[in-house]
């Protein structure tokens, strides 16, 4: 059933509560992408244009001493989220108390507010993580309303989306779904539930076990699913085939082989790869067709596995992507994740869909995302919706 939105509610004098993932990578106060900042944005300019107070509030990183809090304040969040809307920003460097509940008091009608990383109330016996249920009620008095618009925090069942919500259910205020939380499940929930066939999925990274549950779900659904990147080498040695040094999962290769008889031909693994005598960026390379040789490792996909994942792909009508081809870190082992990257950009009939971050950073390197159809902001989030989980801060919002 269709999700309550933030365009079902009337926000107008409103104390807005808003949970955001800016979760984005900070290095000494400085921001690396902001990505998910800029994707809220459409929801919070929303709030604010319909004279409603907007409340935001969001995790950032992992927060497990005291020391961490220094890293990981929201406060250059704010500055950058006022630079991107053009206005001031309140920031408010607490999680509960006297100071946070004055400043939303002091708020006028289309003001914003960020209060600090909800994962410092975890340094006080995990209350954001375990889902305390009176810290989900006290966010929850903070407001009339709550939005959730933080899909890459709904595979996580935390005080600040599923605890919020429950409480403001209770108390029969208003749960809905931001604009960018209706985009990804619109995207997502389509591709993998009323794909346009022929459906390709492309799925990189180092380990099976990570993907153990899309694989098994998408080739229920998927025309052809491409493997490529750590993983690779442990289906590899599930077909007898010689991986040298390479990643291999030993007790995943039982699985790998039963993957491999349920999906018949619908599997494409690479052909060929880039492999090295050391894990290194600077030592030499070359490309072998099978087997990996003795004291060697696979690093990348080669050329002509990229040209037969392009066979594959040409026709396809949806695509999904997540995960690397290659050591995408490592310039020369980058190239299987560039060159996919770069051929999904030329499928413009096709819906294109990519998550995840080296393939997300793919794309963006190449300058082709506006070619796409939709980039995922959920890392963990956007594969646990392609495995067909219920994710419980999707599941915490209201329907229609
Ligand atoms: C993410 O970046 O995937 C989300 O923000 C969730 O972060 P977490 O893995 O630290 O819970």
């Amino acid at each position: 059933m269709a999700k309550l939105t933030v365009s079902d509610l009337d926000v107008k004098d409103k104390k807005v509560l808003m949970r955001v993932d800016f979760n984005v990578p900070v290095k000494d106060g400085v921001i690396g992408d902001d990505n998910r900042i800029v994707a809220a944005l459409p929801t919070i300019k929303y709030i604010i244009e319909h004279d409603g107070k907007a409340i935001l509030f969001s995790h950032l990183g992992r927060v497990k001493t005291e020391d961490d809090k220094k890293a990981l304040t929201m406060r250059p969040v704010a500055q950058r989220l006022s630079d991107l809307l053009g206005k001031p920003v309140t920031f408010v460097p607490a999680t509960r108390g006297k100071q946070l509940e004055d400043a939303i008091a002091d708020m006028k009608d289309g003001d914003v507010l960020l209060f600090e990383n909800t994962r410092f109330e975890d340094l006080d016996g995990k209350k954001e993580s375990g889902n305390n249920t009176e810290l989900g009620q006290y966010w929850a008095s903070l407001g009339d309303e709550f939005v959730n618009d933080a899909f890459g925090t709904a595979h996580r069942e935390h005080a600040s989306n599923v605890g919020i919500a429950t409480a403001m259910k209770a108390e029969n205020k208003p749960v809905a779904a931001g604009f960018l939380m209706e985009k990804e499940i619109k995207f997502l929930g389509n591709a993998v539930d009323n794909p346009k066939h022929p459906f390709v999925a492309i799925l990189g990274g180092a380990k099976v076990s990570d993907k153990i549950g899309v694989i098994d779900h998408l080739l229920d659904k998927a025309d052809k699913v491409i493997i490529g990147g750590g993983m690779t080498y442990t289906f590899y040695a599930a077909k007898g085939l010689k991986i040298g040094n390479s990643l291999v999962e030993k007790d995943k290769i039982e699985l790998a082989k039963q993957i491999l008889e349920k999906a018949g031909d619908k599997i494409v693994l690479p052909t060929d790869n880039v492999v090295a005598e050391k894990f290194d960026n600077d030592v030499p390379s070359k490309v072998v067709e099978g087997d990996i040789p003795d004291g060697y490792m696979a690093l990348d996909i080669g050329p002509k596995s990229v040209k037969a994942f392009e066979d594959v792909l040409k026709d396809a009508k949806t695509v999904v992507w997540n995960g690397p081809m290659g050591v995408f870190e490592m310039s020369n082992y980058a190239k299987g994740t560039l060159e996919v990257g770069k051929f999904l950009g030329t499928l413009t009939d096709a819906t294109t869909i990519v998550g995840g971050g080296d393939s997300t950073a793919a794309v963006k390197q190449l300058g082709v995302g506006d070619k796409l159809t939709h980039i995922s902001t959920g890392g963990g989030a956007s594969l646990e919706y392609l495995e067909g989980k219920t994710l419980p801060g999707i599941a915490a919002i209201s329907d229609k």
